[in-house]
């Protein structure tokens, strides 16, 4: 049995997602010879550290009744301390996103791969800003560097390019890559209104940003744009590469006349060969994979060999996110061949 030793950094809904998958599947991990050993947790407050495997249980019940996973000798501890001091394989970044400067995540992450750990994220930030520097941080330091939670949430999209379809050309990717805007938009079709009467109802989804006009903006769909543009066609581009509209002007009217032609609204993410990237409001036929509704992500991919390949499913929450999180678990250490 592989023991990989891990450490959660950030303990919000994502991480105790991550937790509470870890010890659901713990028999299949096994089933794979793996054992992941979680040696420490972070979350705001502090840290809780067991260098001989920590109880996800406790650690859960912990932060339910407290507020804080951290242990009172711990409290200021930050993810960092953990990262430089802890010996472990493994860090799993999960704070929150923040796209302006990366934010810890960034720090993070780089000083995971500085000192030879592997690290699977959800956090878009990071890699929004500075994909290559980590990318070629991992490579050099021979770490495994994944992250198709940072995309889709639970809808496998990066993994299925970059590794489902090898040997096939992706010409492009385009798709619905916030479940936020969908939610709105399929709402404000079913209530006949406005995009802001229906924003406090997806708040309390618990899916959108801290700061929801990252959604409705279109901001965090372009971050997914330039993640999957940087990871999937080998570009080297920043969120100022893509030519970005919100959803913020879509009226009812204007889903109603779309809807008496048989179309309907959604925002769509796409990633070209050529290099342009855009998100923008799109007419979709009804019925087309592209239309799904809710809080649903759907990605259709264009291969050479292959054709069309369409996707779809829930594009946030804490254990769809966390599934894809244990999936790049799983695909690092099951056969002991870094990717
Ligand atoms: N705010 C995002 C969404 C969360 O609504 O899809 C997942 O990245």
């Amino acid at each position: 049995m592989k023991i990989v030793k891990a450490s959660i950094i950030g303990f919000g809904s994502i991480g105790q997602g991550v937790a509470k998958a870890l010890l659901m599947k713990k028999a299949e991990l096994n089933k794979e010879g793996l054992d992941v050993s979680v040696v420490a947790i972070t979350d705001s407050k502090g840290a809780a550290v067991d260098e001989k495997g920590l109880d996800l249980k406790k650690c859960l019940q912990k932060k339910a009744e407290t507020g804080t996973v951290a242990s009172e000798d711990l409290l200021g501890m930050t993810g960092l301390d953990v990262i430089k001091k802890v010996d472990h394989d493994l860090v799993i970044e999960v704070t929150p996103t923040d796209i302006q400067t990366g934010g810890a995540g960034l720090l993070n992450m780089t000083a995971a791969l500085e000192t030879k750990k592997d690290v699977v994220t959800s956090n878009k930030g990071p890699l929004t800003m500075k994909f290559r520097e980590l990318s070629n941080l991992a490579e050099k330091n021979n770490c495994a560097f994944k992250f198709e939670a940072t995309v889709g949430g639970a809808m496998p999209v990066i993994n299925l390019m970059t590794e489902v379809m090898a040997g096939n050309e992706i010409k492009s990717v385009k798709g619905i890559f916030n479940g936020t805007c969908n939610y709105i938009l399929t709402r404000m079709y079913e209530e006949k209104s406005g995009y802001s009467e229906i924003l406090t109802e997806a708040v309390d989804l618990g899916i959108a940003e801290t700061d929801p006009s990252y959604d409705v903006e279109g901001i965090d769909t372009a971050c997914k744009v330039v993640i999957l543009a940087n990871a999937v066609f080998g570009m080297n581009k920043t969120i100022k590469d893509v030519e970005i509209t919100g959803i913020t002007n879509v009226t009812y009217e204007a889903l109603e006349m779309s809807a008496k032609s048989g179309k309907t609204i959604k925002l769509i993410g796409e990633v070209r060969k050529d290099g342009k990237l855009s998100v923008a409001p799109r007419l979709v036929p009804i019925g087309h994979p592209l239309s799904v509704s809710g809080t649903l992500n759907v990605a259709a991919v264009q291969t050479d060999l292959a054709g069309e390949i369409t996707v779809t499913g829930k594009g946030a929450g804490s254990l769809e996110t966390a599934s894809s999180i244990l999936s790049d678990i799983i695909s690092i250490y099951k056969c002991d061949c870094k990717t």
